[in-house]
């Protein structure tokens, strides 16, 4: 598959979990310019701090952007101005990304007596709205050709129901039609989407070794996945130049049980 060697690599939720897997996948296999971003400096500090000492010899960026707001446009606008800003002129479009990952997210469960309309709208705003906006964008900050791509995330929720779930389910399976519709509204760069199951990561908090355990018990493979073997799936739809409105599903067989 062609490499993404030299390729600059944008990812929105990059300093924790399987956005920050993919930073370091991403920079492993020869990306030389890589920016993360999330709303919090501490966090961003400590990512920078691992992945320079990882990869001293690449380009490694850190923006804070907080996407929780209403004013979510103009800040992912910042957010690109200044990504593409720190790149090099040297020719008509290297400033530009080449891909563009999106890993934001933090689902709030809630069973569906429960909700309410505020409830509804804050629960698609960093999984649904924003990518929305990520891809409006999009076609100002990368490169307009097909070795270029966008990448969302969405969950295996979106593929098999589990009780109380609705909400985000919702929001998770719209991404696959987002991701189809987007794939031909931004062609040539392509559009495409990864749906994890359980995985390991400082999403499960403070009850993180609790989850793990009771989600290996149940799983087809007797484990959960990790944020490394997630990320080789956003690798793959960088590298596979003829993937396009696709979804990689990478859920340790979860969908056959
Ligand atoms: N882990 C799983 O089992 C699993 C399963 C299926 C789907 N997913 C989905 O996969 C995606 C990544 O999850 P993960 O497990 O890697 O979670 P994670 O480790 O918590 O990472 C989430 C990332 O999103 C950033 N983020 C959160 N709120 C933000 C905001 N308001 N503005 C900007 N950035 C924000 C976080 O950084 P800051 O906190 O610094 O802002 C962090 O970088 C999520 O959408 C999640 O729903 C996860």
């Amino acid at each position: 598959m062609p490499p993404i060697t030299g390729h600059s690599v944008l990812i929105i939720g990059g300093t924790s979990g399987i956005g920050f897997a993919v930073a370091k996948l991403a920079l492993a296999a020869g990306a030389s310019r890589v920016a993360i971003a999330s709303s919090n400096s501490t966090r961003i500090k400590t990512a920078l701090q691992d992945l320079r000492s990882e990869f001293p010899n690449a380009q490694i960026l850190g923006h804070e952007c907080d996407l929780s707001h209403d004013d979510v446009e103009d800040r992912l606008e910042t957010l690109f101005m200044e990504v593409t800003a720190t790149a090099d002129h040297d020719d008509d479009d290297s400033f530009l990304l080449d891909h563009i990952i999106y890993t934001a997210g933090r689902p709030v469960v809630k069973p569906i007596h429960d909700i309410t309309l505020p409830f509804i709208h804050q629960s698609g705003h960093l999984s649904f709205v924003a990518p929305l906006l990520v891809a409006k964008l999009t076609p100002r900050f990368i490169k307009s050709r097909y070795t270029s791509s966008l990448i969302f995330t969405t969950g295996r929720i979106s593929e098999k129901p589990t009780p109380g779930w609705s909400i985000v389910a919702s929001f998770a399976t719209g991404l696959h039609g987002m991701t189809r519709n987007l794939a031909v509204d931004l062609k040539p760069v392509r559009v495409n989407l990864v749906s994890p199951g359980a995985t390991d990561t400082e999403l499960w908090g403070a009850n993180r070794e609790k989850i793990k355990e009771a989600m290996a018990k149940d799983s087809l493979l007797g484990k959960v996945g990790t944020a490394e073997e997630v990320a080789e799936a956003y690798i793959y739809l960088m590298k596979d130049t003829n993937a396009t409105g696709a979804c990689v599903s990478t859920s340790g067989g979860i969908l056959l049980q």
